[in-house]
């Protein structure tokens, strides 16, 4: 049987929608609006239309934003003084740089730069360890829409076997913590985390209720490596070439769709699965990093 569709794209318009009505209550009591500042370095085509897309959205739902570019070949210094400006500055409320860095740059001490208070992101060690310690902390966006697909499904995660694939600072390691926490109303899952060393992948992606796939590897995970019925979230966007379309290449995920969707009870689709959610939560960040809700001062 085929997988339904998880609608990423409706449910991020719903969260977006949400956010817009809370931006504009928010500025009727008198606040300015929120505002992200964006840092994008070099001439990345992906990392550009990704940025485009956050700054789109920041349009649509009330939020001002500003993307600096800047050269690739920047120093740590001359970024860190950039940063440091967003830092001081009032009337930056959210500061995002895009990733992946130059390889001249150390992520780590670039988004350590970042006052914590303003990683909407949710990257900075400070924010990763109030995670891990059930603290309140700025969520990475992506395993955050990841939850909220599960909440708009009433997919149940509580004692349900999460296998992940992938084990990113950005997505698998805060999706694990996120997913196998006790406390909350998401979570209580049993966790597995596989990455590149994992041995034998499919003795684990077999087992799986709910198997996310967040490796960057495009047709990874086949029909062949999944039980029936399981839950499919594919993190993955991998650009391949394709020449019938007019850009020269097309989004596919980490699952071969057709093998995987014939398996599967429900599936995100790529692209319009988790994407989309990944901007809405950053919109939903940067409204709390506005308001000072999650470190009051
Ligand atoms: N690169 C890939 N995903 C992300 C993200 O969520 N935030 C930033 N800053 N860079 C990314």
């Amino acid at each position: 049987m085929a997988a339904n569709i998880i609608d990423g794209k409706k449910v991020a318009s719903i969260i977006r929608e949400q956010v817009k009505q809370d931006v504009r209550d928010w500025t009727n009591l008198g606040n300015r609006p929120p505002k992200l500042q964006a840092i994008v370095l070099g001439n990345d085509p992906a990392s550009h239309s990704y940025v485009g897309a956050k700054m789109r959205a920041c349009e649509e739902v009330g939020i001002a934003s500003d993307t600096l570019k800047l050269s690739d070949t920047i120093s740590a210094q001359q970024l860190e003084d950039e940063i440091r400006y967003f830092n001081e500055d009032e009337n930056t409320d959210g500061i995002l740089v895009q990733l992946p860095l130059p390889s001249h740059l150390q992520a780590l001490t670039v988004i350590e730069s970042i006052d914590y208070r303003k990683d909407v992101d949710g990257f900075h060690p400070m924010n990763v360890g109030r995670l891990a310690i059930g603290q309140p902390n700025f969520k990475s966006c992506t395993p955050a829409g990841v939850l909220e697909l599960f909440k708009y499904y009433s997919i149940q995660t509580k004692g349900k076997h999460v296998v992940i694939v992938g084990g990113s600072n950005i997505v698998g390691s805060p999706l694990a913590v996120m997913l196998s926490r006790e406390k909350g109303d998401t979570g209580k899952a049993t966790v597995t985390k596989c990455h590149k060393f994992t041995k034998d992948l499919t003795k684990h992606t077999i087992d799986a209720d709910i198997l996310v796939i967040a490796a960057g590897s495009p047709g990874l995970i086949t029909g062949p490596m999944i039980k029936e019925g399981v839950v499919v979230i594919d993190v993955g966007i991998n650009r391949i070439a394709d020449p019938n379309s007019e850009k020269g290449y097309k989004l596919v995920g980490d699952a071969d769709f057709k093998s995987v969707s014939e398996r599967a009870s429900w599936i995100t689709p790529v692209p319009g699965g988790v994407g989309p959610m990944t901007v809405a939560m950053l919109m939903k960040n940067t409204l709390l990093a506005a308001k000072k809700s999650i470190y009051p001062r």
